[in-house]
């Protein structure tokens, strides 16, 4: 069977010469549509027109999103670039394609890589499920050359190799590419997500581990204000607006997530709840692969809701308001699920823990009860509140925060980090501990302590 290809070129002779030739339906494709424009090759790929479709990377507008839809239409898609344009060839890549080749490439090897394109599509699909086949685009960390070895240095936003001293912010105690994601996350009613993820961030970097804070939480970010950041502008954001016209590379990401403290990164997050769609899955995605070769840790900030609407989850690449959090707690090497200690926070937490392994199959979170007091729960919190998880969620393993008001108060009216202002309270020494099992340490002595006792 011929594949119907569609062809989005640019008008330099050799890609005009190449559409030509396949045109005759050779090798096993055939040029059906000449696409004017990006708006005329999506609408012929919604239509069902092609299958596969041959992109110059000077086409205009070309981002994530356009490859989404292209996907999401089940088209293939091969990208092209002038011989010797490193600048464009690299672009392509980031941008997730993995059929990317010269223009002046021979009709017989364009049109097998029509064929691996094909392949590949419907092995993601085979792999994926509908809605979350939205997720899996983009990769900027292939771009990057073997982030492994010492001799390797990552790309520069213009595709050339960067030199040392830019280089300067790699932190050189960790190795790129090997950084850990951490998704906190909770049910609604403000149980203390973000005192958690700060809190643990903080920690990490303070012990020397090099840490980046992202907030993700698509109804509000509050880490800038937490933290005190004068600067409105949402890092996290502009980061995700890179990943998308595939131009995040590591350079760039560090240029948008300022140093906040020794060993600390802070990716800012939307302050205005109205510009969630600017966090979009894919772009997030693309932004957690390259945050491991930034930082050891990133830890993030997510929004409380899993809802997915399910007349747009399949098929349209309409954005998801959920999709932010589903991307993060998908890529997460660790969930943090956070808790209020109190009755109705801990059927909040029952609900949202089932909702949380029907969203991502075999996650085991780490499961945190936050504003621990016996007054809200009975005279042995800790006890009852274990019992009451491990009977209606089947929770084994609990991380308590004693309810601590007075120093988070004055971290937050201070615009800064818990241990910098009350390093003795007790709920900075238990996230303290809790960061330190998160990296493999043992826990501070002062907990350790607590702990023998209890
Ligand atoms: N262990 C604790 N003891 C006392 N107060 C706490 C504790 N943890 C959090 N809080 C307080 O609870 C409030 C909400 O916390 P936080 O902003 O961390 O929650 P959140 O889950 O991120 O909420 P949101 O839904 O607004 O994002 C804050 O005033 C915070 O200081
Ligand atoms: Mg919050």
């Amino acid at each position: 069977m011929t594949v119907p290809l569609l062809a989005a070129v640019s008008g330099a002779s050799w890609e005009a010469d190449l559409v030509a030739a396949l045109e005759g339906g050779a090798d096993g494709v055939t040029v059906v549509r000449r696409c004017v424009d990006l708006a005329d090759l999506l609408a012929a790929a919604a239509a069902g027109t092609g299958r596969a479709a041959l992109v110059s990377a000077d086409l205009r507008r070309l981002d994530q999103d356009a490859l989404i839809r292209l996907a999401l239409a089940h088209v293939a898609v091969v990208g092209l670039f002038t011989p010797g344009d490193d600048v464009a060839e690299a672009r392509l890549r980031v941008l997730g394609l993995d059929q990317v080749l010269p223009a002046d490439t021979p009709p017989h090897d364009i049109a097998a890589a029509v064929a691996s394109s094909l392949a590949g599509a419907q092995r993601r699909r085979a792999s994926n499920d509908g809605g979350s086949a939205l997720l899996s685009y983009g990769d900027p960390a292939a771009a990057l050359t073997d982030l492994g070895s010492t001799a390797a240095v990552p790309n520069g936003s213009n595709g050339q190799a960067l030199s040392a001293e830019s280089t300067g912010w790699l932190d050189p105690m960790f190795e790129p590419g090997t950084g850990r994601l951490v998704a906190v996350w909770g049910p609604t009613g403000a149980p203390g997500r973000t005192t958690v993820a700060v809190g643990i961030a903080g920690e990490l970097a303070l012990a020397g581990v090099p840490t980046l804070l992202a907030d993700a939480d698509t109804y509000g970010g509050s880490v800038a204000q937490v933290l005190g950041f004068l600067d409105e502008a949402p890092g996290l954001a502009a980061a995700a607006r890179l990943a998308n016209l595939g131009q995040l590379d590591l350079a760039a990401l560090a240029r948008v997530a300022p140093t906040a403290a020794p060993h600390l990164r802070v990716l800012t997050g939307i302050s205005r709840a109205e510009r969630w769609t600017e966090l979009r899955p894919a772009a997030l995605e693309a932004v957690w692969s390259l945050a491991r070769s930034l930082a050891a840790f990133t830890v993030v900030d997510c929004g409380f809701s899993l809802e997915q609407d399910e007349e747009l989850s399949f098929d349209t690449a309409a954005p998801r308001r959920n999709g932010a959090t589903l991307a993060t707690l998908l890529a997460a090497d660790t969930v943090i699920a956070v808790g209020a200690a109190d009755p109705v926070g801990l059927q909040r937490l029952v609900r949202a823990l089932g909702d949380l392994s029907e969203a991502v199959p075999g996650v085991n979170p780490v499961v945190v009860l936050t504003k621990v007091r016996s007054g809200v729960v009975g005279t042995e919190p800790r006890k009852q509140l274990a019992e009451a998880l491990e009977r209606y969620a089947g929770v084994h393993d609990v991380t308590f925060l004693p309810y601590d008001r007075e120093p988070l108060d004055d971290a937050l009216r201070q615009g800064r980090m818990l241990a910098d202002v009350a390093p003795e309270s007790v709920v900075r020494q238990a996230l303290a501990g809790l960061a330190a099992t998160l990296d493999g340490r043992p826990p501070p002595l002062r907990r350790r302590r607590l702990l023998r006792r209890g």
